[in-house]
């Protein structure tokens, strides 16, 4: 069961943001630091670092989320931290300075069996931690030792081992992820530049190979997927053999980089239009005063993206957690439609098909080289460009080459409900558009004809041109079934 302290403890301790530190990382191999992405680097200067007052995009980074030895828990973030939040019922004194500290959990919450330490998040006492000499995991008391010049009182908010999973699941990644991903999971790990594709950047919050809805975010059993399975057909490896409580560490920490990637974004969205090192040129060049343009800017720090960091934290917090409901799965509204000839032949009409035009893309046999593989894209990044090499390219900028539909390795997974769900809600991120509009019936179909082109005995050899409208097709000579066995 996940611990995430809920947010209905933090209304009722009345806090808008709560941000724990995380104890220190002993492994001095990881000595490491989180990297700033282009985008707040290339913000005028007082936008990134902030000014003696106000914060700039740096530092509300910094303080939400801290640096790979000093992780810090944003308790508003849909993530296990790890250890539980706790309320201070009472404190009874005992002599040499020894106390017993009584703390209790939400309703529906449970103490912790164990208990090292206790961190402090309010009261006289925020940001202190303690040794627990005793815990008694009944009844919720600790018995610590403390200086008599430090208040802690009643209804304090204190952490029980708090981070133990964030922090467990940083050493895991640092050990098994990062040489790809990348410290930060910008996806530029030393070994990441000899890949295609690209290990995953997390940092944009989108991810490819996900059972949710277009609109949704991935979900925790997705991630899971990825980890133990990895992905066929590309360098991501499956671990497979790591422990349970492994996978879910690991995978809260890719959230966690995620959410602060994200995060980072959305700050830099509301401040690059007007306050980049580009649009302050721009702006000076079309003679504004450079200290109308700073005057502005520190109003703006002060009091619009000092609300946004509020909001932008609390609307990503909602979609992440929204992604584990039940209602961002896709769920098809009829069960698969059995893999019969007539299926396979209608599933090829429509994947030839104007309307669908998958073979735009894969090619008439899937082979992965349709018309789209050999044409020249606009680049979206550099108005009026097309790129130097031809191909689809993917939101992180690389090549992106349909898959190969001959070979039969799936991504995504090869059941018939992961290809479903490939179709359905497209590959984020990729080219692979969504084609939720598309009848259920007819998504079946096109599942069928997908799973059955490894098999054709003679691909592509029917010479139907793509541009043949579906009513007029010849239907294929032989569509072949594979041997059961
Ligand atoms: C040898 C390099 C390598 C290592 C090590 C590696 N990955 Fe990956 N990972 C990749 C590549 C490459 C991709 C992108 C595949 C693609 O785009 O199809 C990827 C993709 C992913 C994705 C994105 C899946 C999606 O649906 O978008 C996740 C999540 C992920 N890796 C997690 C991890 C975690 C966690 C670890 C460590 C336990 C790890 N990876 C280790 C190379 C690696
Ligand atoms: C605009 C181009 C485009 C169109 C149209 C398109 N695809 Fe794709 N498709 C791609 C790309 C690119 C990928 C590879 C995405 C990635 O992994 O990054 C892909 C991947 C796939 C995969 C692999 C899934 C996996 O798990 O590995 C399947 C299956 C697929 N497409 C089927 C279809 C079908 C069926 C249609 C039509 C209903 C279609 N595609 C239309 C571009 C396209």
């Amino acid at each position: 069961m996940s611990l995430t302290p809920s947010l209905k403890l933090l209304t009722l301790a009345g806090l808008l943001s709560l941000v724990t530190a995380i104890s220190g990382c002993t492994d001095s191999a990881f000595e490491s630091s989180f990297v700033y992405s282009q985008g707040t680097l290339s913000l005028m200067r007082e936008a990134r670092d902030g000014t003696k007052e106000n914060l700039g995009v740096k530092r509300l980074l910094d303080d939400r989320f801290g640096n790979p030895q000093h992780l810090k828990a944003w308790a508003e973030m849909p993530i296990d931290f790890g250890g539980a939040l706790t309320t201070v019922v009472e404190i009874k004194e005992l002599p040499r300075g020894r106390k017993v500290i009584k703390l209790t959990v939400e309703e529906g919450q449970t103490l912790p069996a164990k208990a090292a330490n206790l961190k402090f998040v309010t009261g006289g006492f925020a940001g202190a931690g303690l040794h627990v000499e005793e815990w008694n995991s009944e009844t919720g008391e600790a018995t610590v030792t403390a200086s008599e010049s430090l208040t802690i009182s009643a209804s304090d908010i204190c952490a029980v081992d708090g981070g133990t999973v964030l922090t467990a699941g940083r050493m895991l990644y640092m050990r098994h992820c990062s040489h790809c991903h990348g410290t930060s999971g910008d996806g530029n790990g030393p070994t990441a530049r000899y890949m295609t594709p690209k290990p995953r950047d997390y940092r944009n919050g989108v991810f490819k190979f996900k059972s949710t809805n277009d609109m949704s975010k991935v979900s925790r059993n997705d991630l899971s997927r990825i980890v133990k399975y990895g992905i066929p057909g590309t360098y991501m490896p499956s671990f497979l053999l790591l422990k349970d409580e492994d996978h879910h560490a690991i995978i809260e920490y890719v959230r966690f980089l995620a959410l602060r990637g994200e995060y980072e974004r959305k700050l830099v969205a509301e401040l690059s239009s007007d306050f980049s090192e580009n649009a302050y040129k721009s702006r000076i060049n079309a003679s504004e005063k450079k200290e109308d343009i700073q005057k502005e800017l520190v109003e703006f720090l002060a009091v619009d993206l000092k609300e946004s960091a509020k909001t932008l934290g609390a609307d990503l917090a909602e979609i992440w957690a929204a992604a584990d409901t039940e209602e961002a799965a896709i769920v098809p509204s009829v069960a698969r439609i059995p893999d019969t000839p007539e299926s396979r032949r209608r599933g090829r009409e429509l994947f030839l098909s104007k309307t669908l035009n998958c073979a735009d893309c894969h090619g008439i046999d899937g082979a992965g080289n349709g018309p789209q593989t050999i044409a020249f894209e606009k680049n979206p990044l550099k108005a009026d460009e097309l790129y130097n090499e031809p191909g689809l390219h993917d939101d992180w900028d690389n090549l992106n080459q349909p898959r190969n539909l001959q070979l039969g390795m799936y991504r995504g997974g090869r059941r018939p409900i992961d290809l479903f769900s490939r179709i359905y809600g497209g590959i984020k991120g990729s080219r692979m558009p969504s084609f939720k509009t598309t009848p259920h019936e007819d998504i079946w179909h096109i599942v069928n004809y997908v799973l059955s082109i490894p098999f054709e005995t003679d691909p592509g050899a029917t010479g139907i041109a793509p541009s043949v409208a579906p009513e007029s097709l010849v239907p294929p000579a032989a569509v072949t079934v594979p041997a059961a066995n």
